[in-house]
């Protein structure tokens, strides 16, 4: 199986209730390795441009507020299958349909507020981690 990297995001309402270690044990314990991991604010429009898939849909503004709202933690995981991995153990996007013992299952809040991101293809995820760290903060 390849090597692959995943772009991780810790939401807001994770970071307020002081889940980014929990969290982040889930990863390692799952085998996934931290080569990048920082704590920033989202601009609106950094938001904005990262949903922007989602930008006709209903749910926009108030996902692009949700994501400002408080400190994320941005990481980028590596590990076999990280991509694909890494969504399984997030479990589905609405906590009511994510399998028990998944990340959403147990923390998410709403389907909004639900706790965790993480890239949906190896081609996405490689857009996404360029668009958060230069090529020097990945430390394998
Ligand atoms: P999506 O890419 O469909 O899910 P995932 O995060 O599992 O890849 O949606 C992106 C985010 O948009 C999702 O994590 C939460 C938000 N969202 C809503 O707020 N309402 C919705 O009805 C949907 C589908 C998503």
């Amino acid at each position: 199986m390849a090597i692959e990297r995943t772009l991780s995001i810790i939401k807001p309402d994770a970071t307020r209730r002081s889940l980014t270690g929990k969290i982040n044990a889930r990863f390692e314990e799952a085998g996934l390795r931290f080569v990048a991991q920082k704590r920033i604010r989202l601009t609106k429009e950094q938001a904005e441009q990262f949903y922007s898939v989602h930008a006709e849909r209903s749910f926009f503004g108030e996902l692009v507020a949700f994501m400002i709202s408080g400190p994320v933690v941005v990481q980028v995981l590596e590990g076999e299958n990280a991509v694909a991995r890494n969504r399984e153990i997030m479990g589905a996007t609405n906590p009511a349909n994510a399998a028990p013992g998944t990340i959403r299952a147990d923390f998410a809040e709403s389907v909004e507020a639900n706790s965790v991101h993480g890239s949906d293809s190896a081609e996405n995820a490689a857009i996404e981690i360029a668009y958060f760290f230069a090529g020097t903060e990945l430390v394998g």
